[in-house]
């Protein structure tokens, strides 16, 4: 299992077990964590799964795809730290990612 921290708006933090090979936003729905609504199911298709990831560990999430920026559009608040959450893959590498979620989504 890899530890994931969601911070939430008021700034409390939640630390999750992921499993290798979902995704941070399965994570999150799994765990109940306040904020992230996930409405398509992991689609890429709706963007109420908004994060912003830690500068820190941008390098190993990686940059969104073309149509995770087109999506992203529609996402509240959008940051350069910006990503989906069901767009990045839980791997071992990310052991302790740590990304905040927004006040709200879309
Ligand atoms: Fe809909 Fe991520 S769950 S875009």
């Amino acid at each position: 299992m890899v530890k994931i921290n969601f911070i939430d708006h008021k700034g409390e933090t939640h630390t999750v077990d992921a499993e290798p090979g979902s995704t941070v936003m399965e994570a999150a729905i799994r765990n109940a964590v306040p904020g992230i609504l996930a409405e398509c199911g992991g689609a890429c298709a709706c963007a109420t799964c908004h994060v912003w990831v830690a500068d820190e560990w941008k390098e190993k999430t990686g940059d969104p795809s073309p149509m995770e920026e087109d999506m992203l559009d529609f996402a509240f608040d959008v940051r350069p730290a910006s990503r989906l959450s069901c767009q990045i893959k839980v791997s071992p590498e990310l052991e302790g990612l740590t990304v905040t979620v927004p006040e709200r989504q879309a």
